[in-house]
């Protein structure tokens, strides 16, 4: 299995180019499952979760053309419309192949996500959304079985639906959903998340009528048919983040191009609370740092306030900045599992609930750690560039599934970091 090996102390300095967004492609990709003709993205990461997605589509039988960032999706013959045990328990966000499945196809049996490394998880408010938009849903043998035959013309109804907490990917399931639908569907708490409208934007390209994406009520007007359209995928603002917190604990001076400021706006205003530089120009971010830091308390919350997948970020900053900080998670309820690797490079971290103290320390010392999930690989990463002497960071596969060429691009901005293998 392959490892990371870091040399901290070096600072950063230079230009990186942003990839295309995990999370905006996967329920992207998803979409192709509604169009009759063929769907061109571009910006598509090459990323373990992307490659894990189009090997679902291509089990469903959608032709998957990919030219580096560019993947050509037809989904003219699909012949399946599951989505196995195997494939969800590598990757929870299959869950989005249930809402385009059931709306073109009338029937999806999708395995049911089970626990994962940060909290339960569940995928109820997907499954009562679906309902409520008419489907029948049978819970069998851990398989969630939907179907619409029962419905005029199999159709899902539009209905009005509130979902009790905003959930990203449940919006997103039900915003598909209802492209397709018999009449109109008001998703009411809906996630605002930029990657919510980056779907929303490539639907109505395929000829969706949504609107409100990015708002708290999304209506969608359900049309007959959708066809396919060319996208061009929304830049990852969680990777964006991780390389400005890490030039601000290292210092240095790093442009990050094709970036999105305006979808960053929480993580901006702590990078300069903490001390950073950050500047705006167009589509590029620059950050500047002496990598003497101050110590900023975090509470994640859903968009725009601070995201969820930068709290192992910030908890990292937290450890070598002057002072204590408190740092309080709401979004999961098991989303601390960084702090023991933390404190194996010898961070001041104590837990209480939902909330973690940090006391920021002169140094940080390098040892071996083990990557538990996605965010929290990216903490020991950016801790591992600031630690005296060698971190090795194992089981980064965590990390190879949300960071496109993750070596390369902190090597290229001066950073001491392999892989062995
Ligand atoms: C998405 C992101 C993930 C991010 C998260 C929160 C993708 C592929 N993943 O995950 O990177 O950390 O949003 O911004 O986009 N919940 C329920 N019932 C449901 C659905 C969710 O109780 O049916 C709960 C979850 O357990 C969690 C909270 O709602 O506590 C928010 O989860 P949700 O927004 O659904 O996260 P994901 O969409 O899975």
């Amino acid at each position: 299995m392959d490892k990371l090996i870091i040399k901290g102390g070096a600072q950063l300095n230079g230009d990186v180019i942003i990839s295309g967004a995990k999370n905006a492609a996967l329920p992207i990709l998803c979409a192709s499952l509604l169009a009759e003709t063929p769907l061109k993205l571009s910006s598509v990461a090459a990323l373990k979760d992307i490659d894990t997605t189009l090997k679902l589509l291509d089990t469903m039988g959608v032709k998957v053309t990919r030219q580096a960032d560019e993947v050509t999706l037809d989904a003219s013959e699909v012949a399946s419309f599951e989505a196995t045990y195997e494939m969800v328990k590598t990757m929870r966000a299959s869950i989005l192949v249930l809402g385009p499945l059931l709306a073109r196809f009338g029937s999806a049996r999708v395995s049911l996500p089970g626990g994962c490394a940060i909290g339960s998880r569940p995928v109820d408010l997907h499954i009562k959304g679906l309902q409520a938009m008419g489907a029948a849903i049978h819970i069998t043998h851990g398989y969630i079985q939907a179907s619409t035959l029962h419905l005029p013309n199999r159709r899902l109804q539009g209905a009005r639906y509130y979902m009790d907490l905003v959930t990203v990917t449940g919006t997103e399931n039900l915003m598909m959903a209802a492209a397709l639908a018999d009449g109109t569907t008001v998703l009411e708490n809906a996630a605002k998340e930029p990657e919510v409208v980056d779907l929303a934007e490539c639907l109505n390209k395929m000829g969706a009528k949504i609107e409100g994406a990015g708002t708290d009520v999304i209506t969608i007007e359900g049309v007959e048919k959708l066809n396919g359209a060319s996208h061009d995928i929304v830049c990852d603002r969680i990777e964006a983040g991780t390389y400005m917190v890490a030039v601000a604990m290292t210092g240095g001076e790093v442009t990050l191009l094709n970036a999105r400021a305006d979808l960053l706006d929480a993580v901006i205003d702590k990078l300069r609370e903490a001390g950073a530089e950050v500047t705006v120009s167009g589509d590029s971010i620059s950050v500047k740092s002496d990598g003497q830091l101050k110590a900023v308390n975090i509470r994640t919350a859903p968009h725009p306030a601070f995201p969820t997948d930068m709290q192992a970020q910030f908890m990292a900053l937290n450890t070598v900045s002057d002072g204590v900080a408190k740092v309080t998670e709401t979004i999961f309820e098991n989303r601390f599992m960084h702090v023991q690797e933390l404190q194996r490079l010898g961070a001041d971290i104590s837990i209480d609930g939902n909330t973690a103290l940090v006391k920021g320390a002169s140094h940080l010392d390098g040892a071996t750690v083990m990557a538990t999930d996605l965010r929290a690989s990216a903490s020991l990463v950016l801790a591992g560039l600031v630690a005296r002497d060698e971190t090795v960071i194992e089981r980064i596969y965590h990390l190879d599934r949300g960071y496109e060429h993750l070596e390369e691009k902190f090597t290229a901005l001066g950073a001491n970091i392999r892989r062995e293998n």
